[in-house]
């Protein structure tokens, strides 16, 4: 079958596994999802460079930070200094810093994303869009696992794409929130090239992680 590209988002996991999750997961998967919230962007907290730092000495995968976050400038530094392979900034609170940031990621080496909020078109981060390396979208109200899917936001990955053909854009497109069963016949529709799968989708499925990963697969095709 295929190779499905998942991203598991570390926040969904079960703690008391987290050794057993993570070098299981770290033969099945090319990235880590890590979902850092501040409590203002949403009203939630999750994961932490600290966090990142710590899954590091189990993995040598690439880990995606996710900020949500209403003060991305602080959170990318602390990024850059422990070498998170993709920093993913909000759309919504980059303006007119956003050169600044993405040169600044990748002056480090590393890659750069932004994600659009469900109200965020895709047209909001043109002026910089050629010089992504990930462009992720929500199919959920960020900030919890669990939420209502959005179905419609899947159009803004069949635009990403057209626009990455006809102007031959390099980055990759990714699509997070509630990716599981219910809707991946919606999903295989316009096929993201990365899949951020959390509770329900995976870490939900069975009491250990590799009956999970089967369950999951098995439902995905
Ligand atoms: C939502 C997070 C997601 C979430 C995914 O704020 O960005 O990464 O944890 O979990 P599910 O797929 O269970 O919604
Ligand atoms: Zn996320």
């Amino acid at each position: 079958s295929e190779h499905i590209n998942i991203s598991p988002s570390l926040m969904t996991m079960d703690l008391d596994q987290f050794k057993e999750q993570i070098h299981f997961l770290n033969d099945h998967v090319d990235s880590f999802h890590i979902d850092i919230m501040d409590g203002h962007f949403v009203p939630n907290l999750s994961l932490s460079p600290w966090f990142i730092e710590q899954t590091r000495k189990l993995t040598n995968k690439e880990m995606s930070a996710h900020l949500m976050v209403t003060d991305p400038a602080f959170w990318v530094q602390q990024l850059i200094n422990i070498k998170c392979e993709i920093i993913c900034m909000p759309a919504e609170k980059i303006n007119g810093i956003a050169f600044r940031l993405i040169d600044q990621i990748h002056s480090a080496g590393l890659k750069a994303g932004v994600v659009l909020n469900p109200e965020t078109p895709v047209q909001e981060i043109m002026p910089y869009i050629d010089i992504l390396d990930k462009v992720t979208i929500m199919t959920v109200d960020p900030g919890f696992a669990g939420q209502r899917f959005l179905g419609h936001m899947l159009e803004k990955i069949t635009e990403l794409k057209k626009l990455r053909e006809e102007q031959g854009y390099h980055y990759l497109i990714e699509m997070d929130g509630s990716t599981n069963k219910e809707h991946w016949k919606m999903i295989h529709e316009v096929k993201p090239d990365i899949y951020v799968i959390g509770r329900s989708g995976l870490f939900n499925l069975a009491d250990d992680i590799q009956s999970s990963w089967q369950k999951m697969v098995a439902e995905f095709e």
